[in-house]
């Protein structure tokens, strides 16, 4: 069993990008530019945020982020979009989800500038990823494709189940994996007999947020695991979505969670904000 170490390979990931932020603003006088829109409390998202701003500043971006009350309303964080989308000093804008239910997150997504979508949820850059041509991808997905190549794992062929239908992780997940000549298949919360598919599987792909959802009676020797869950037990502990002491021990592959994809999805967003901010600075010039 070897561990994919995501934490080791985001490090890699930052110094890169850090080394391209240089060549930038050499070349350009440019820093690339980070807008964070975050609304509400929610402890989770404001750590993600607080995570993603850290990381800004250690490869040297510009970043601001917007934090506005539960109770805003939709034409608020549609101004502050339109003033990000207008900013030349913004190469990536970031709505940090869910937002609260008064707001219609489609029409929000919809209104960033794809040029400036570096979170890759804009229905161009999804309509991109499922035909296979460039564009943004969605950070938390890209990051595990980035994870399995580093360590040569091949999915042309492989039986791929993903374990969550989310447009952020599962739905762009399954489009990567496909582009990628793997056999895909997506179950989710009405799927039956979960583990009649997962048993069948060289690659498991979960990102639901339940605790022990795989066991190891529903893998087969030598399955390659990528846990993208994270939950909080009654302790306080972080862990995914695997029982990974049991599970691990049947796997060839295996991610830590925390430790494996989380890492990766900030090493990936770092990595689109530096190429939005590279085809902006081309666009101009
Ligand atoms: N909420 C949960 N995951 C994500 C993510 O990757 N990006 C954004 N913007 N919101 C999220």
């Amino acid at each position: 069993m070897q561990i994919l170490d995501g934490k080791a390979l985001s490090q890699k990931i930052e110094g890169k990008v850090k080394q391209g932020v240089a060549v930038l603003k050499e070349e350009t006088s440019r820093t690339p530019g980070l807008a964070v829109i975050l609304v509400g409390q929610d402890p989770a998202s404001s750590a993600y945020v607080n995570m993603k701003k850290k990381a800004c500043d250690r490869v040297g971006f510009y970043s601001v982020s917007h934090e506005m009350p539960e109770d805003i309303s939709q034409d608020a964080i549609e101004n502050t979009i339109s003033m990000m989308n207008k900013n030349p000093n913004i190469d990536g804008i970031l709505v940090q989800l869910p937002l609260p239910p008064q707001i219609d997150t489609t029409k929000i997504l919809e209104l960033v500038d794809p040029a400036k979508d570096v979170d890759g949820f804009h229905p161009f850059n999804v309509g991109r990823l499922v035909t296979n041509l460039d564009g943004f991808v969605p950070c938390t997905p890209l990051g595990v494709m980035e994870l399995l190549a580093e360590y040569d794992i091949n999915v042309k062929g492989k039986n791929c189940v993903i374990v969550g239908a989310s447009n952020i992780v599962g739905k762009p997940m399954a489009a990567l994996l496909l582009n990628a000549e793997a056999t895909v298949e997506v179950c989710h919360i009405h799927t039956d007999d979960l583990k009649k598919h997962t048993l069948n599987a060289d690659m498991i792909f979960v990102g639901v947020g339940v605790i022990n959802l795989i066991t190891e009676d529903m893998v087969k020797d030598d399955v390659v695991i990528v846990d993208i869950g994270v939950s909080r037990t009654p302790e306080g502990k972080l862990v995914g979505d695997v029982d990974f002491e049991n599970v691990s021990k049947k796997s060839s592959y295996i991610t830590p969670s925390p430790g494996g994809v989380g890492p990766m999805t900030i090493a990936m967003l770092l990595s689109n904000t530096l190429k939005a901010a590279q085809l902006n600075t081309m666009d101009k010039n």
